[in-house]
């Protein structure tokens, strides 16, 4: 009877463990299902967004620290400026200016795609963003990804 508890527990954590990452993609098929991610994506926010007084600050609190210009940018990255953000990283561009659904940091932030998780699972000193800044962040990159607004 214990054995079979302990079989059991097993099944069961080893089930919770792969429903957990069952939603999150690996990196190289993100192309290939950006369009089915999309539909589990947070809504875009139905305002006018400012990047100084929405964006910026989240930026400058879960991201600048690793993409900006005080040490060698995570994947190469930076999110500091709108050359450098539209420019793109190690896996290429991120940012779509209009296309929120086709960004893949949209997918990187609402922690779609496995390794990508940003700001990256476990660093309590980054928080992570929550759905309504998610769409947000959407919503600016549907408006243009403006930095001067
Ligand atoms: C603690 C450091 C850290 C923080 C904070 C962080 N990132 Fe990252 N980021 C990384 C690392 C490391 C990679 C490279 C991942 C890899 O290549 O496996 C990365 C990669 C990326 C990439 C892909 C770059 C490329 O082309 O390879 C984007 C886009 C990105 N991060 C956006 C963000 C955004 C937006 C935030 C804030 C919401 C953020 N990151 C916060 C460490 C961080």
């Amino acid at each position: 009877m214990q054995k079979l508890i302990v079989t059991m527990t097993f099944t069961a954590a080893f089930a919770f463990a792969q429903t957990a990452t069952a939603d999150k993609i690996e990196i190289d098929d993100l192309k290939a299902k950006q369009g089915e991610l999309a539909a589990k994506l947070p809504a875009a926010a139905k305002k006018t967004v400012s990047y100084k007084k929405d964006i910026k600050p989240l930026f400058d609190k879960s991201c600048l620290n690793c993409h900006g210009p005080k040490k060698r940018p995570k994947g190469k990255f930076r999110i500091d400026t709108r050359e450098l953000a539209l420019k793109g990283g190690s896996e290429g561009v991120s940012i779509v200016p209009g296309k929120s659904d086709k960004s893949a940091l949209i997918n990187y932030i609402a922690y779609q795609v496995v390794d990508f998780e940003m700001p990256p699972e476990g660093k309590k000193d980054y928080p992570k963003l929550t759905k309504d800044q998610v769409g947000l962040v959407r919503a600016w990159i549907d408006q243009g990804a403006k930095f001067d607004n």
